[in-house]
């Protein structure tokens, strides 16, 4: 059976840095609270200039360098993103117009906080059953655009980014993306969703907002990533001390050190950013990956655990034994 693997990886985020400080101008709050319930110390702000495309385009060239594949040669292009440039068509066709990709097949994921988990699913299993050789995975996010910035509640969580990872056949044995396992839960879509354009309620609603039960939220991302993960490890014959390293989804640092705990993972094996770049969505494992291998924290054979949870409910949680890329930055 084909092993699919990461053969490239990058990220970009926005130049603009927003602080809890420049919150507390903003909504009535402060830098102690933010820090004790999230963990979060700044998040990124895209320009007017910018957008989930010319994001996602910007890691999707680093991802392709290092994996010394030319544009032209990608077949498929899927994009993880609950902010699209607009409501149609996919941001993935404007990144292949930006990259000048032409030969890929393009779309969209929508799974919110879990979209880049679900496109790796989705983009292995497509290189698997060889109907594709290769798959641009891209997760970008201008999550600014849907904020309410008079909501304390929400405002405070997010930001902007992107990262990207190329996957592709590989022919080192026992490498690359090992096992997956997703849940989803329609009934609990209210606990966390945008308002926006199509749902065309009332005229308050034509305007985009993320409008969130965060108490709900905490309580079923906790439980699902650990439940997931446990059900993944089991399936796998896999024990918790075999991971050498998690990329949670960044959501905040009490959710993340709550799964820790319960899944008795110590704390120098679960990789952390969300104080540097907030919740950036489906943006955040493959930023997070990238910065983990610059930092040089991936070493081949490296058992990697991914966990994510986001609005619909999505949950899920990839395996992935970690192959060779070369730093690009040291040849
Ligand atoms: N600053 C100061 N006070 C605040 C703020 C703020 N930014 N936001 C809320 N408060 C107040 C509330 O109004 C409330 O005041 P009250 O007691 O007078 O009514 C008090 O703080 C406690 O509010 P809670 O909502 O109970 O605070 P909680 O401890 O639950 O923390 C938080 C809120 C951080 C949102 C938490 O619920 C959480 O992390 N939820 C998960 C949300 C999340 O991560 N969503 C992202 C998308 S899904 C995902 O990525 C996993």
């Amino acid at each position: 059976m084909t092993q699919v693997a990461i053969s490239g990886l990058g990220s970009y985020v926005p130049e603009k840095i927003l602080t809890n400080f420049d919150l507390e101008k903003l909504v009535d709050t402060s830098n102690e609270w933010i820090i004790e319930r999230t963990g979060i110390l700044e998040r990124r702000i895209a320009s007017s200039l910018e957008s989930s495309s010319s994001m996602g385009s910007l890691a999707a060239k680093d991802a392709l360098e290092t994996a010394k594949l030319v544009p032209e040669e990608i077949d498929l292009i899927i994009t993880a993103t609950c902010s699209p440039d607009g409501m149609f068509p996919s941001t993935a066709n404007r990144i292949q117009a930006l990259i000048n990709a032409p030969n890929a097949v393009c779309f969209d994921i929508n799974s919110a906080c879990n979209g880049f988990l679900s496109s790796l699913m989705v983009g292995s299993t497509l290189i698997k059953s060889e109907h594709y050789k290769n798959a641009l995975i891209i997760g970008s996010e201008t999550l600014s655009r849907l904020i309410d910035w008079t909501d304390r509640n929400t405002c405070i969580l997010f930001g902007d980014g992107a990262g990207a990872v190329v996957l592709e056949p590989t022919s080192e044995e026992n490498y690359g993306l090992t096992d997956f396992l997703f849940g989803s839960d329609g009934n609990n879509a209210d606990l966390l969703y945008a308002t926006g354009p199509a749902t065309g309620e009332s005229d308050l609603q034509k305007e985009a907002k993320i409008i969130m039960d965060g108490q709900s939220v905490y309580r079923h991302a906790v439980s699902t990533m650990t439940s997931i993960t446990k059900d993944l490890l089991i399936k796998t014959n896999t024990s918790i001390s075999d991971i050498d390293l998690c990329i949670p989804h960044q959501a905040n640092s009490r959710i993340i050190n709550a799964v820790a705990k319960n899944l008795s993972l110590e704390n120098d094996k679960v990789y952390t950013n969300v104080d540097q770049f907030g919740n950036t969505s489906a943006a955040s494992i493959p930023i997070a990956l990238t910065q983990a291998f610059y930092d040089k924290m991936l070493e081949k054979g490296n058992n990697l655990l991914f966990t994510a949870f986001g609005a619909g409910l999505n949950w899920g949680s990839v395996l992935l034994n970690w192959g060779t890329i070369k730093n690009p930055k040291e040849q």
